[in-house]
């Protein structure tokens, strides 16, 4: 692995919402130790499973442009030079700056927008490159840049399906090099043992020959936080869900489910009243302070797994 130097796990290039690599050794001290297949049906970013060791690895987003961004890394990951200098190639084509070749923002401009100057200097740049991707969505490359250099990399489509982010005060730097330097790496050594699907999740699990040496990890929305890909998950999803999970541990599945049991003053009760019959970890978030009692407590994340 490419040397990270903070005590965290490897980050997906994709830079994702509600990303786990801050997480990863926490939870992968709960992982269990022998994985043959890492099932991962909502895989999102994907540091979850760039940052677990199994001998194959199945993942689902139900969103298609995620798996999109995944199959681009995948295909363009053979060589991480080639790669970095086809996106380097788009970056000049459409004049936005690159910390990382040294193309900065004006002096000028940074006087004058103290802390929002690269949203300033690229605007007209990544307001064309959107404009091209929705003239033609088979361009992922634009996509993938326009998620590094949109507001909060996040990914957002309006009902017409355009991508409509705007742009953010963020460019191309040394952090995302070495997220995709990290993908490489991994896409390099586990090359054939990669599946991708975009389906629901139900749909997605039934269609896998799941065995008792496999590793199915959860990572849903969640119920009671906010998100763009939280829009279409509400109660009956979540009861659906561990019902669905219920029958995976009578097929002697193992499984792990992250998920947050309070948050904001909100309680999510049908996961309260389902976790209590499983193994339940504390996980130590962004959100919780459950080890320093001088810091108000709003939320408290968990990962529960019914092995072990
Ligand atoms: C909390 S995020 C996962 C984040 C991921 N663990 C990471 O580290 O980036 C939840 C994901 O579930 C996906 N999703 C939502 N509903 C789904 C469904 N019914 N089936 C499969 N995936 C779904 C969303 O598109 C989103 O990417």
């Amino acid at each position: 692995m490419t040397k990270n130097t903070k005590n965290v796990g490897m980050r997906s290039p994709l830079f994702y919402v509600g990303d786990k690599y801050k997480l990863m050794p926490q939870l992968k001290a709960l992982f269990p130790e022998n994985i043959n297949t890492f099932i991962d049906p909502f895989v999102g970013g994907g540091s979850t499973f760039l940052n677990t060791q199994a001998n194959k690895y199945a993942l689902n987003d139900l969103d298609r442009n995620v798996i999109g961004l995944h199959d681009y890394l995948f295909e363009q990951s053979q060589n991480a030079n080639d790669l970095l200098a086809a996106l380097f190639e788009v970056i000049e084509h459409y004049s936005l700056t690159c910390s990382l070749q040294g193309k900065s923002v004006p002096d000028e401009l940074k006087r004058r927008f103290k802390k929002t100057y690269y949203a300033v200097a690229n605007k007209d740049a990544y307001n064309k490159m959107r404009s091209d991707f929705n003239g033609n969505k088979s361009r992922t490359n634009l996509l993938y840049l326009l998620l590094i250099y949109g507001f909060n990399h996040m990914i957002r489509f309006n009902r017409n399906g355009d991508f409509n982010l705007p742009v953010g005060n963020v460019d191309f730097n040394k952090t995302v090099k070495l997220a995709l330097l990290n993908y490489n790496e991994f896409v390099n050594v586990n090359k054939g043992n990669v599946i991708r699907k975009s389906q629901d999740y139900k749909e997605f699990l039934q269609s896998c020959a799941i065995s008792k040496d496999d590793f199915v990890y959860l990572d849903p929305p969640y119920l009671i936080t906010f998100g763009e890909y939280n829009k279409f998950w509400g109660e009956e999803q979540e009861k659906q869900l561990y019902a669905f999970l219920d029958i995976l541990t009578h097929a002697g599945i193992r499984f792990g489910l992250s998920n947050m049991v309070t948050h904001k003053g909100n309680t999510n009760e049908i996961l309260t009243k389902w976790m209590a019959r499983y193994n339940v970890f504390e996980i130590k978030s962004n959100y919780i302070s459950f080890h320093d009692n001088t810091i108000k407590v709003t939320s408290r994340e968990v990962f529960i797994t019914n092995y072990g």
